[in-house]
């Protein structure tokens, strides 16, 4: 082992090399984690300047308002999403508290209790402006925009990031339903904290 003198060494060509690296290296990091900033987030902020994307779902809009991965929230996470007509999130369910409040549109919440093995035929509810809906822990839903006009939910869930299953159908055994994490929006997120460890 080569042991420098604390003096000589910050002054040495091996140190200039070393801290080279260094800047590089937090320079990339910097780039890789642009779109995650673990960094808290500001005060104040202006919705209409968060980015938003379908994450390959045709008709959704997702804008993550304040994440666990995107924003290092560490109780709730809160989501505003827009359903074009027709479109809807699919089957699945989870094991936080969640609750949507309507803020445009209407639409149907298909809710299924959960039965022993699988989902099962799901309760319809009637959803609409200025209404909220409140997902029981672990129950199997839908939400989807059964009107005309574009259906937008705050979407306020505890305990994140969650874990999603999701089902094909109603009747697709819990125990084929399919692990969906991280989920679509934090995927990204995951991968750049991982390489981040490394
Ligand atoms: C919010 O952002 C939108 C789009 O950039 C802009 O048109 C609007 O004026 C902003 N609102 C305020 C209060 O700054
Ligand atoms: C929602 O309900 C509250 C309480 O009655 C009311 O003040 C508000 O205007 C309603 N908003 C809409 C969009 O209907």
């Amino acid at each position: 082992m080569i042991v420098f003198p604390i003096g000589s060494f910050s002054s040495s060509p091996i140190a200039a090399v070393i801290s080279g690296v260094l800047v590089l290296l937090s320079c990339f990091q910097a780039t890789l984690g642009a779109p995650c900033p673990i960094n808290g987030l500001p005060i104040v902020r202006n919705i209409s300047d968060l980015p938003q994307d379908n994450y390959g779902r045709p008709g959704l809009s997702h804008i993550t308002v304040a994440g666990a991965l995107l924003h290092g929230m560490k109780e709730v996470e809160i989501w505003l999403q827009t359903f074009a007509p027709g479109s809807e999130t699919p089957i699945h369910r989870h094991s936080c508290e969640e609750i949507f409040v309507v803020l445009k549109g209407s639409g149907t919440l298909y809710l299924a209790e959960t039965h022993e093995s699988f989902p099962g035929k799901p309760i319809e509810f009637p959803v609409f402006a200025n209404s909220t809906l409140t997902i029981p822990i672990n129950d199997a839903h839908q939400v989807k925009n059964t009107g005309h006009e574009d259906l937008q939910v705050l979407v306020i869930i505890s305990r994140p990031p969650i874990k999603v299953f999701t089902y094909d159908d109603w009747f697709m055994p819990h125990t084929a339903a399919r692990l969906k994490f991280p989920y679509y929006w934090d995927e990204q997120c995951l991968q750049e904290s991982q390489k981040d460890e490394l």
